[in-house]
């Protein structure tokens, strides 16, 4: 990893059990807050670090992303998401994710062609699908047909080889969005869309999805290019929950398919990927802006488990740039589609206008996330409501793998396995079951 060892930079931890000094050395990155390395302190001082959540926690070292919370900032590889989100597309931002620069002309080719006859997958997994119930999450069957992918592709499971791993990643980013459709066609009762090879990857997802045997289905532009810029904004963003899941599976040496499946396991949770579905059940549960505030009290109450969804971030504590450009897309959706009276983008709109003036907001530094918006897009695209964390899983599929290919190529890198402070029960001696009573 490219980080500066600044000998002269140290932090100097006193014991005061002992009075004994340790100095530990301070590693700066290009860009962000230093990091103090405490990989010898258990060995030197018998003490472990206590970090639950890992709020103050550098797991790895990494070139691909970099957020900068207090400012709003997030780069994929030093370019601005916004700037990316509208003069690049999904599989040029992939490209730059995973190899660190912009394509050239001939590179994007490539790629785009690659990706594109990678779309289909093993006819056999088909039959898979069949094994699960007709209402199963869409999440829940991504989990299980990923997973499965590496009972059907043993050519790309040797991780010690870059080639490998390269036609493993590319195999993930290309059958994600077939996978995610046939979850959609399954759950419908209708039959597979096979991918097309003239279409581009967001109207190819289009296609699978909406299209149907029985008559021609035109990709419309909007909204093909509404989804490229989602799956723009959704590509990538350093270590949350779901990519440090891919981490921590992959550090074991785990198969990458097995990995991405741990990932999307992680990213459904309501506290990550899965907020976008339930922002949109919030919005419908709300109904009417006149029952905002009563709402927004409940999000304040200590007692009330209630959150306002779609609204904090461990990382972003002023806004959060994704939700700025999803905002803008949203207005774009709702105009070209012409749907003049969306009642839940009203409500949407009153609530962070009440949210952001209110002084628990503000003093806690809550703000609209990116999921805030994406699910009334998804809504208007005619995306349902089911699938919304699935599209997230489809779009970060290429910041997990670019992720897991970095950590598996970092000679640092070993097994994840954090410790603990044990807080249970001293040695006891055993009871036999006549005795505890
Ligand atoms: N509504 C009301 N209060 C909130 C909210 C919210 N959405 N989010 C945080 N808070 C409060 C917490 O109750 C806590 O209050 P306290 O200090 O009085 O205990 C304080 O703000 C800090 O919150 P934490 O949960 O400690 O912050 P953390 O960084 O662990 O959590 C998270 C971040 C999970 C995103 C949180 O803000 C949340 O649950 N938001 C709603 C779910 C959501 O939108 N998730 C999507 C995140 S973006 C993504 O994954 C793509």
């Amino acid at each position: 990893m490219n980080a500066k060892k600044d000998a002269k930079q140290t932090f100097t931890l006193t014991d005061n059990r002992s009075g004994q000094k340790y100095e530990l050395p301070v590693v700066s990155g290009s860009m962000g807050p230093d990091v103090i390395d405490v990989r010898r302190l258990y060995n030197d001082t018998n003490c472990f670090t206590y970090d639950p959540g890992f709020t103050s926690t550098g797991s790895c070292g990494s070139k691909i992303t970099y957020i900068d919370g207090d400012n709003g900032v997030l780069l994929y590889r030093g370019y601005p998401v916004d700037q990316l989100a509208d003069n690049s597309d999904f599989p040029e931002v992939c490209y730059l994710l995973l190899y660190g620069e912009l394509p050239t002309p001939d590179q994007k080719k490539k790629f785009e062609h690659d990706i594109t006859y990678h779309t289909m997958l093993n006819e056999q997994l088909t039959y898979f699908f069949r094994g699960f119930r007709r209402d199963a999450h869409p999440m829940a069957v991504m989990c299980g047909v990923v997973g499965a992918l590496s009972a059907f592709y043993h050519d790309s499971t040797d991780i010690s080889d870059p080639k490998h791993r390269m036609i493993a990643s590319y195999r993930l980013i290309a059958k994600m969005p077939t996978i995610a459709a046939m979850a959609y066609k399954f759950s419908m009762g209708q039959p597979f869309q096979y991918p097309l090879n003239d279409l581009t990857f967001a109207e190819n997802f289009l296609h699978m999805m909406f299209g149907t045997p029985c008559e021609e289905y035109k990709v419309s532009p909007v909204l093909s290019k509404a989804i490229d810029r989602i799956l723009i904004l959704h590509a990538d963003h350093e270590q949350n929950a779901s990519t440090s899941t891919v981490r921590l599976a992959g550090s074991s040496g785990a198969n990458p398919f097995a990995c991405i499946s741990a990932g999307i396991a992680s990213l459904w949770g309501p506290a990550h990927g899965g907020a976008n579905e339930a922002v949109l059940n919030m919005l419908e549960e709300i109904g009417d802006a006149k029952n905002i505030p009563e709402y927004v009290d409940r999000a304040k109450k200590k007692d009330d488990p209630f959150r306002l969804m779609g609204f904090g971030h461990r990382v972003y504590k002023n806004f959060d740039p994704r939700a700025k450009v999803m905002e803008k897309i949203c207005h774009e959706v709702l105009n070209d589609l012409k749907i003049e009276d969306e009642p839940l983008l009203d409500i949407a709109v009153e609530l962070e206008r009440i949210a952001l003036e209110d002084d628990y907001f503000i003093e806690k530094k809550l703000y609209p996330n990116v999921d805030f918006y994406s699910g009334i897009i998804f809504k208007a695209l005619g995306i349902p409501t089911s699938l919304f964390t699935v599209l997230f899983a489809v779009a970060r599929t290429v910041g997990w793998v670019a992720q897991w290919n970095e950590m598996i190529e970092d000679p640092s890198q070993k097994i994840g396995r954090p410790r603990q402070l044990y807080i249970g029960e001293t040695a006891r001696k055993f009871k036999p079951l006549h005795k505890r009573i």
